[in-house]
């Protein structure tokens, strides 16, 4: 069996990466940290013992950068205290700003999303005059024969990479620039690393991609051979049913009637999906580009409950895009009650560099009232949020533990299908094991409950 946990070899130098952004970039990390330990390295916690620093970076809101900028500075400490230390960005922002990243800010490696086989010969040409840059995007690279080494904590549940990039262009998002075009990953290669996660004990895998039910595998040789997205979400239930499968994310415009029905049929894919809606306003769904309306999308949560009435919703909401009027926000609220959303998260619109909104349309909305926009949305949420969580009290769940509770030892933390965190005391249990709870309380955020 091979070994997917990081390897632990005093002798070895030492790289330390620090991630930020989405679930792909975490997975990312694990991909980076894979072949950085096949060509010799070992990874640390301690940036003080390491030779390589990473900062695998987001570019998706202006504070996610400003935040890393903070980091790298912090960075080139080490490099004046320790001679030979490389510093590496990799990730959105090395797309993103290119060799900017180099000016005067001691940069040693500035390698973008598709450049990660690269690392090991970039770490090994960096001089202290030979900075080195590989920001060129591909059409094929998916790194689906590399077995990503697993930096979680609990050996419980993992993230497997089904596709990269996206090709949607809504006009605020800086991805598609940032991640290339999309391409999806061979489902025999997903399968393979789903078993291997399952062999070595993990419970749960979450698939992960842009825009997942674009997901398609075009078989080289014969069509009948082709996967979409129910097929393969299907082909993973079935690698054992003591395995959950989750996905994200969703498109509205995309989801299928195929993906809900095979969401229906099997126990074991969660009865949660994540669906961003981002604005309640047809007028600034258009401007975004989404290319679905407020009407369609309250369609489809229909039709989710109407196959799964006990399925999890859960959004992301953009508060003050350009020339949002305050009935546009008020669309978006009443939207948020129509569709009930268990959970959401929630941000002010950031203007993005290069993107089509920040080309067309002035970032016109004052800094003040986009927070006073967000912070409606989010107490709306949050009472929406308790009420789902209100009518779970009496319900009974099979919770995948994850580990202790950080504010209770004696207490462990798990996930309900539906995506709900509880919270329950078992005596005798690990991580990993699957419990029968009864919800007995509740906060906004968590589900408080005993073992049946
Ligand atoms: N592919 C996913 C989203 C990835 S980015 C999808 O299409 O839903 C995650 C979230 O960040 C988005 O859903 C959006 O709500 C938010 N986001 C993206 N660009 C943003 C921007 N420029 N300003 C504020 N929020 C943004
Ligand atoms: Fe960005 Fe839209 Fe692609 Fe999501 S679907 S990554 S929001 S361009
Ligand atoms: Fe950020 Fe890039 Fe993910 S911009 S959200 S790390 S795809």
């Amino acid at each position: 069996m091979k070994d997917i946990r990081p390897i632990t070899d005093p002798e070895r130098p030492k790289v330390y990466i620090e991630t930020y952004g989405c679930q792909m970039n975490v997975n990312d990390s694990e991909v980076i940290l894979s072949i950085l330990q096949d060509a010799g390295y070992a990874l640390t916690e301690n940036m003080d013992e390491a030779s390589v620093i990473l900062a695998n970076t987001c570019s998706i809101r202006d504070n996610a950068e400003q935040r890393i900028w903070g980091r790298i500075d912090q960075f080139r400490l080490q490099k004046r205290r320790r001679k030979g230390v490389v510093i590496g960005i990799t990730g959105c922002m090395a797309e993103r700003l290119k060799d900017a990243l180099l000016d005067g800010h001691s940069v040693d490696i500035v390698a973008g999303p598709d450049s990660y086989r690269h690392l090991p010969e970039l770490i090994r040409n960096v001089t202290p005059d030979n900075p080195q840059i590989d920001v060129l995007l591909s059409h094929e690279e998916t790194y689906a024969d590399i077995s990503p080494v697993r930096m979680d904590k609990n050996g419980v549940s993992a993230y497997i990479s089904i596709m990269r990039g996206c090709n949607n262009v809504c006009s605020y998002c800086v991805v598609p620039y940032t991640r290339g075009t999309e391409r999806s990953r061979d489902p025999q290669s997903i399968l393979r690393e789903a078993e291997e996660l399952f062999e070595n004990g993990y419970k749960e895998v979450n698939l992960l991609g842009q825009n997942v039910d674009s997901y398609l595998w075009k078989d080289p040789v014969s069509a009948d051979k082709d996967v979409n997205f129910a097929q393969l979400i299907e082909m993973v239930a079935k690698v054992s049913p003591e395995l959950r499968v989750r996905f994200s994310t969703s498109h509205p415009k995309d989801i299928s009637d195929e993906v809900i029905y095979t969401m229906a049929m099997y126990r074991n894919i969660c009865r949660h999906i994540h669906l961003p809606v981002q604005s309640g306003s047809n007028v600034m769904l258009e401007k975004m580009r989404r290319r679905y309306t407020r009407e369609w999308y309250l369609e489809r949560v229909a039709k989710i409950r109407s196959v799964m009435p006990d399925c999890g919703l859960s959004t992301d909401i953009i508060a003050g895009f350009c020339g949002e009027t305050e009935q546009d926000h008020k669309d978006t609220l009443s939207l948020m009650e129509e569709a009930g959303f268990d959970a959401a998260f929630m941000f002010q619109y950031s203007e993005r560099p290069g993107t089509l909104a920040a080309l067309k349309y002035p970032d016109d909305i004052p800094p003040a009232v986009k927070t006073a926009r967000l912070n409606e949305i989010i107490a709306l949420q949050n009472r929406l949020s308790l009420k789902s969580n209100e009518k779970e009290i009496g319900r009974r769940h099979t919770v995948l533990i994850e580990g202790t509770s950080k504010r209770n030892s004696e207490e462990f933390v798990g996930r309900t299908s539906n995506n709900k965190v509880c919270v329950f005391p078992a005596p005798g249990h690990k991580a990993g094991d699957y419990i029968e709870v009864e919800v007995c309380g509740c906060t906004s955020a968590t589900l408080i409950s005993k073992p049946v």
